[in-house]
């Protein structure tokens, strides 16, 4: 089985260790087709595919210079917060040779989250380090064939992950993506890479505690689950202030496990499962 990871925009931190209760949402593809063959395209939601920069990507992906290319685009919808669109065409090598290609665009518009002000641009940064070379076969990042980034945007042209992801997912699939994090955050634990320390766009290691403590001072979600007509099933709301009530506990149980590299949003939709990889 192919298996690959896929490192959102948004994750990353030097954590301790971490679990997160998200809601699982479907995924889901939606066409949205456009035929376009030359010069900068403004495309439906007013983003510009600019012609060049689709060039460069491929030329970069096939390794030979590209000197057309035409395509169609949709939109994976399943992301939270990057317009993540699959773009597939024909591309035109300077002998007159048409290659079919697929490749993803991810448009990040820049935010701010709380406790963490690079969050939005950390994908970019990270396909600036050697991370990279610290994945294998069995886990690993789409390549990264073009990027840039502006006072409010990053874009990357990125390799098409094919695969299974999100709720279409196997129990052994999960479990395969279990074990292969583990695996690379055990890599990264014994080699401590160099450039990990220095880089300056991770989380702090206290980031899950200060959220943690965030949401524990907002009465508005610390009541809610205390209220009893909340709507969320009674179990799930006992199961949530059960935590509250041990988190001292929990968080030193915590504080004595290794540092290690987190994505911080290890979750479904953010794992596409190939044939032997995972992205
Ligand atoms: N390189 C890729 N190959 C195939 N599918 C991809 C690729 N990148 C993203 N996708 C699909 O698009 C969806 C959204 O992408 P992504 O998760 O990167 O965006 P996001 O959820 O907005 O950002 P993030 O997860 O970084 O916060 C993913 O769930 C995945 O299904
Ligand atoms: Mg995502």
């Amino acid at each position: 089985m192919r298996m690959i990871y896929k490192f959102g925009g948004s994750g990353f931190a030097g954590f301790r260790a971490e679990q997160f209760y998200k809601s699982i949402s479907i995924c889901a593809v939606i066409p949205k087709t456009k035929k376009i063959s030359t010069g900068v395209t403004k495309i439906e939601s007013g983003y510009v595919i600019n012609k060049n920069e689709l060039l460069r990507a491929l030329s970069n992906k096939f390794g030979k210079k590209i000197i057309g290319a035409d395509f169609g685009e949709r939109i994976l919808d399943n992301g939270s917060l990057g317009d993540v669109r699959l773009v597939t065409g024909n591309a035109e090598t300077e002998s007159g040779n048409k290659l079919p290609y697929s490749i993803v665009l991810k448009i990040q518009k820049k935010w701010e989250r709380n406790f963490d002000p690079g969050s939005w641009r950390k994908e970019y940064d990270l396909y600036n380090t050697p991370l990279g070379s610290y994945f294998n076969k069995e886990l690993r990042w789409p390549s990264c064939y073009e990027k840039s980034i502006s006072e409010d945007e990053t874009r990357i042209w990125m390799e098409y992950a094919e695969g299974v992801t999100g709720l279409d997912m196997t129990p052994e699939m999960y479990e395969r993506a279990a074990y292969e994090l583990g695996r690379f955050q055990g890599k990264l634990y014994e080699r401590r890479p160099e450039f990990l320390p220095e880089f300056s766009n991770l989380s702090g290691i206290n980031f899950m505690k200060e959220y943690y403590l965030r949401y524990r001072g907002w009465s508005e979600v610390y009541d809610f689950i205390r209220s009893g007509d909340c709507g969320i099933p009674r179990r799930l709301c006992e199961m949530l202030i059960d935590f509250d009530e041990r988190s001292e506990e929990i968080f030193s149980r915590i504080e004595k496990l290794p540092v290690v590299l987190c994505q911080r949003d290890f979750w479904v939709a953010n794992i596409i499962c190939g044939e032997d990889t995972i992205f």
